[in-house]
């Protein structure tokens, strides 16, 4: 599949541009709006494994109209080029190459293993791979009819000036429950402590690197989804949503 194909598949595949005949345009000015009130609304999403914020985040795409990028594909994609060839994970140059040519398919099931999970997690601390994902996340955010982007740094790095910022989480040990759930459901032999040992790694790792650390930011609303279920957590995420846009909207 070619990277185009892929990436539209992978991110919702909604048309980003708007096309008008020049002269049925109008200015920012004529419509009596500023530029940023005209644009559309950024929704910010971070989180750490399993607590929910994918299923969050393609909700709200939905319920908005929004585009929608699944940010940590990216960092899988150079984590699944690396591992076919057999590149080494503890050699920054060698993942930078693997962000070349990131083509590749959101439906590939090596995507989403465990080898390519926790090499994801390894690749990311990398600043110079982070660097290598920075454009092509941020002119996903940026394009004119707004986005909704999930991740671990959306609201800090890649787009703080989002409208929407929320911070989903749940405890470690309910993740790994959810975790578990999904790989016994895929059939693959999986422990909970096992589950529970790797999301705390992954949990330390992406809190705990220089760059673009996994951290609350100070305008993110916290959604803690320990005790709810998929259907509740989502309308909560769009309570919280519409909320906030519309108190920008008032400002
Ligand atoms: O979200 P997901 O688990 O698919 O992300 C895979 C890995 O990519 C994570 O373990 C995380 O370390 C990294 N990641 C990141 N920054 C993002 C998205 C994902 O560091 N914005």
């Amino acid at each position: 599949m070619s990277v185009v194909r892929g990436l539209a598949h992978a991110f919702g595949g909604a048309p980003c541009h708007r096309h008008m005949p020049l002269s049925k345009q109008r200015s920012a000015e004529d419509v009596g709006l500023s530029q940023a009130k005209e644009k559309g609304p950024v929704i910010a999403v971070d989180g750490p494994a399993a607590s929910g914020k994918g299923t969050i985040a393609r909700a709200l795409a939905r319920h908005f109209g929004l585009p929608h990028m699944d940010t940590g594909l990216l960092y899988r994609a150079v984590a699944l080029n690396l591992w076919r060839w057999g590149g080494d994970p503890s050699s920054q140059f060698e993942a930078l190459r693997a962000c070349d040519e990131l083509g590749f398919d959101p439906a590939d099931p090596d995507l989403r293993s465990e080898p390519v999970s926790k090499l994801a997690s390894l690749i990311s601390a990398y600043p110079a791979v982070r660097a290598a994902l920075l454009k092509r996340q941020q002119d996903f955010a940026s394009q004119a009819g707004g986005a909704v982007l999930d991740g671990r740094d959306i609201g800090t790095v890649i787009a703080p000036r989002a409208e929407v910022k929320l911070f989903v989480t749940a405890t470690p040990e309910v993740r790994a429950e959810r975790r578990l759930k999904e790989l016994l459901g895929c059939g693959m032999n999986a422990h909970y402590e096992d589950v529970l040992a790797d999301i705390r790694a992954r949990d330390a790792r992406d809190s705990g690197r220089e760059v673009a650390p996994l951290t609350l930011a100070a305008d993110a609303i916290l959604v803690d989804t320990s005790e709810l279920g998929p259907d509740q957590a989502v309308a909560e995420a769009v309570r919280l949503a519409e909320q906030r846009l519309e108190e920008a909207r008032v400002r």
